[in-house]
């Protein structure tokens, strides 16, 4: 702070400290040198001036020791910019395991959240504090951007993909939610608040709302049977479709032989565009759902789906398994 105006938002989570030391770290070397190089060309420009019209400098050609020493230490100087910003990079982009789950639908003008429990939340979004929280982003309809100063975190949100975040508050507080990308008339007003609680309190905020809000997951199966995806997907041998159980996250084989990992963005891919990728042994027979779901009922049904367990263990959806029969399968077309 100087004079009451805040340079810096506050540090409010487990990475802001360490994106401003990096920041003041660049910083920090980019002032020494400018101020060397000036400082250097006034002194050598004072030093060296021409006295008189036959003063001639010395001819140097060339000098080895000089050009290594000055390769080598900007070379490992800029190699701690990579290293630092790399890593920082790489941590804030795998969100841990024991993330909470927070589902986010940007459109024009507005924040929609949703907890897996079920509460929906427009332009706030509550938060217990120390516990680290992955958010699963899309849109509705244009680029917006996800960008909360006092957590350091800033992700673009993209129609038609997934794009994902996380952080862990460290103080409790109510800090600003931005849209960060210009997004039409009132991109200026996409604003709302993210409060960070203590534990104890975020759970008392849960309970008060958890009776009225249905499970995201019991919203998917209400949505899975209405629209009768359990008709054509089921556990029969003959059904139409591949049975969903314990798909989620697994290796999916495709009729072209490739195989890809039952994901989000496949899950969504597949109930909008299912001719995209043809999973092997079915043919390609289902319709897309793109004008009867919602981003935030496909979010409901990929809850739905990832709670689903495996009923049979043996089902042949291991790694190993699948490379070999993709072997196989390559060499039957040629
Ligand atoms: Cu949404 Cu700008």
């Amino acid at each position: 702070m100087f004079f009451g105006l805040a340079l810096f938002p506050e540090q409010a989570s487990t990475f802001a400290p360490e994106v401003d030391s990096l920041f003041f770290y660049l910083l920090g070397v980019s002032v020494f040198f400018t101020v060397l190089i000036y400082a250097l060309v006034l002194f050598f420009a004072i030093k060296y001036k021409r006295k008189s019209d036959d003063d001639q400098p010395k001819a140097i050609h060339g000098n080895n020791l000089l050009e290594i020493i000055w390769t080598i230490i900007p070379f490992c100087i800029v190699m701690t910019f990579f290293i630092w910003g790399a890593s920082l990079f790489y941590r804030m982009n795998t969100p841990p395991d024991d993330a909470l789950e927070i589902f986010v639908v940007g459109k024009q003008w507005m924040w929609k959240l949703q907890h897996p429990e079920g509460m929906r939340e427009i332009n706030d979004l509550h938060i217990p504090v120390g516990q680290p929280i992955r958010l699963t982003m899309t849109s509705e309809d244009v680029i917006h951007s996800f960008y909360v100063p006092a957590f350091r975190i800033k992700m673009d949100v993209v129609p038609g993909k997934y794009t994902t975040a996380w952080f862990e508050a460290t103080k409790p507080g109510k800090y600003h939610l931005f849209c960060a990308e210009y997004c039409g008339t009132s991109h200026s007003e996409m604003i709302g608040t993210i409060y960070a609680m203590p534990p104890h309190e975020y759970q008392e905020w849960l309970d008060e709302r958890s009776p009225g809000a249905t499970k995201m997951s019991s919203g998917g199966e209400a949505l899975f049977t209405n629209m009768r995806c359990h008709t054509c997907h089921n556990a029969n041998s003959g059904a139409l479709g591949p049975n969903l159980e314990g798909i989620y996250g697994s290796e999916i084989k495709l009729s072209n032989g490739k195989t890809v990992k039952a994901d989000e963005a496949y899950i969504r891919e597949s109930i909008l565009k299912p001719k995209a990728k043809i999973v092997q042994g079915y043919s390609p027979l289902m319709p897309s759902y793109k004008a009867q779901l919602s981003e935030e009922e496909i979010l409901e049904i990929i809850n739905y789906l990832r709670g689903l367990e495996a009923s049979s263990p043996t089902h042949p959806r291991e790694g190993g398994d699948l490379l070999k029969d993709n072997k196989q399968s390559d060499n039957s077309h040629e």
